[in-house]
C-alpha cells in the first residue's frame, strides 16, 4: 500500500484533504492526523471492523484499549453511562485540550475499543484539523498514538510515515505538534479519581480542579479494566538506541566511560554542550517542561537516525510540572 502524506493548515471541514481523509474513515479506513499532542492513528470508533485496522496496522495488543475523540462534551456523553460532576468540572475547564477522562462505558461503543473493557477513555482535542475532521466524519474517532507498538510517539508526519509508511494510506500532515507529549489520562470510575498516566496537562493545572489526586501518578488501575493501562509497562516509547537517564552531576563520570568503551554517545542535556566535548551528537533542550516536551520525541527520532550506540539523557528536574516528561524518559531508559 502507497502511503499519501497530505499537507492541511486548515480548520475547514470542506477541505480536500480531510474530506478524503474523513471519507477514507467513513469507508471503514484508517488515516493517520494531527492532534495537539501527538499524531494519531483513527478509526470511526463506533465501527468494531474498523477499529480493527488500527491494532493490525500498529501491532498492537488486543488487550491495550484506545481513546476516543470527540468534537463535543455532548458527544462525550453519549459514549458513557454517566457523566458525573467531576467529567463536567475537567471537561469545561480543561477541553478542548489535552486530558483524556476514563468513564464507564455505554453500550454503542463496540468492546474491541475498550479491549472489552466497561470503561472508555474519551478527549476532546485542540487541534483544528482534528476538530474539522471529526466534524467532517460525523462519528467520534477512535486513535491511538500513530506509531508501531512499542516505538516512539511522532509529533510530525514525517516521524508517522517512518514507523507507519505501506500500512496505511493517508497521512494528514497538519506540522509539528504543539504539545508534544500524550495527553494526561484520568480515571474517575472510583470515587477517588486519579491520575492513570501523566501528561501534556500538567499536574500543577489539574490541581487546581478538586478532587483529584495528582501525587500519584502510574498506580495500578480501575477495577473491571482486562489490563492496567498499558502506558504503565515499565517500557513503552523507546528508541532503537538504547537510553540512559542520568542525574545532572554525574554525566561526566559516565559519558567517560562510554567513550573508553568505544561508544558513539548521543546526549541530551540540560546543560552546555562545552563540558562535553566527547559527544557524537548532542542536544541541549530547553529548561522548561512545556517546552522541553514539545522537543522530546522529535531529539528521539532524531537521535535513533543518526548511527549511535548509547544515548545519555540528564534527569529532569524532580517538581511536578516536569511529571510527564520524567513518565516518558523513564519508561524509555534502558536500567543502567
Ligand atoms: O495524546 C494522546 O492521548 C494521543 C492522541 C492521539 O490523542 N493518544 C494516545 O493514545 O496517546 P495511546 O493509545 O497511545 O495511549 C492511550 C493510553 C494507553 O496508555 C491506554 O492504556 C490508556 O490510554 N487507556 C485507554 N483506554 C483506557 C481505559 N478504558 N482505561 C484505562 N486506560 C485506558
Ligand atoms: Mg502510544
Amino acid at each position: 500500500m502507497k502511503t499519501h502524506i497530505w499537507q492541511v493548515r486548515s480548520d475547514d471541514p470542506h477541505d480536500p484533504a480531510i474530506l478524503e481523509a474523513a471519507r477514507l474513515l467513513k469507508a471503514g479506513g484508517i488515516v493517520a492526523f494531527p492532534t495537539e499532542t501527538v499524531y494519531g492513528l483513527a478509526a470511526n470508533a463506533l465501527d468494531a471492523n474498523a477499529v480493527a485496522r488500527i491494532f493490525e496496522a500498529k501491532g498492537r495488543p488486543s488487550t491495550n484499549p484506545l481513546i476516543v475523540h470527540v468534537a463535543s462534551i455532548d458527544a462525550a456523553k453519549e459514549l458513557v453511562t454517566e457523566w458525573p460532576e467531576t467529567a463536567e468540572k475537567l471537561a469545561s475547564t480543561f477541553w478542548p485540550g489535552p486530558l483524556t477522562v476514563v468513564l464507564e462505558k455505554s453500550d454503542v461503543v463496540p468492546s474491541i475499543v475498550t479491549a472489552g473493557g466497561n470503561t472508555i477513555a474519551i478527549r476532546l482535542p485542540a487541534h483544528p484539523v482534528a476538530q474539522a475532521l471529526i466534524h467532517a466524519c460525523g462519528f467520534p474517532i477512535a486513535a491511538p498514538s500513530a506509531n508501531r507498538s512499542n516505538f516512539i510517539s511522532p509529533t510530525t508526519a514525517a516521524h508517522v510515515a517512518r514507523s507507519l509508511s505501506g500500512r496505511i494510506p493517508l497521512i494528514l500532515d497538519g506540522g509539528p505538534c504543539q504539545a508534544g507529549i500524550e495527553s494526561t489520562v484520568i480515571s474517575l470510575v472510583d470515587k477517588d479519581s486519579h491520575i492513570l498516566r501523566p501528561g501534556s496537562l500538567g499536574a500543577n493545572e489539574l490541581a487546581a480542579v478538586a478532587g483529584i489526586d495528582v501525587r500519584q501518578s502510574g498506580r495500578p488501575v480501575i477495577q473491571g479494566q482486562p489490563t492496567a493501562s498499558p502506558g504503565q509497562l515499565p517500557v513503552h516509547y523507546a528508541p532503537d538506541t538504547p537510553l540512559y537517564l542520568a542525574p545532572a552531576g554525574e554525566m561526566s563520570e559516565i559519558m567517560r566511560q562510554f567513550k573508553a568503551a568505544g561508544k558513539r554517545v548521543g546526549l541530551v542535556s540540560l546543560t552546555r554542550e562545552q563540558e562535553f566535548p566527547a559527544a557524537a551528537a548532542f542536544v541541549e533542550m530547553p529548561g522548561t517542561a512545556g517546552k522541553y516536551a514539545q522537543r522530546l520525541y522529535a531529539v528521539l527520532h532524531e537521535m535513533d537516525e543518526q548511527d549511535l550506540d548509547v544515548i545519555l539523557c540528564e534527569e529532569p528536574p524532580s517538581m511536578l510540572e516536569w511529571q510527564g516528561v520524567r513518565d516518558r524518559l523513564i519508561r524509555a531508559a534502558r536500567k543502567a
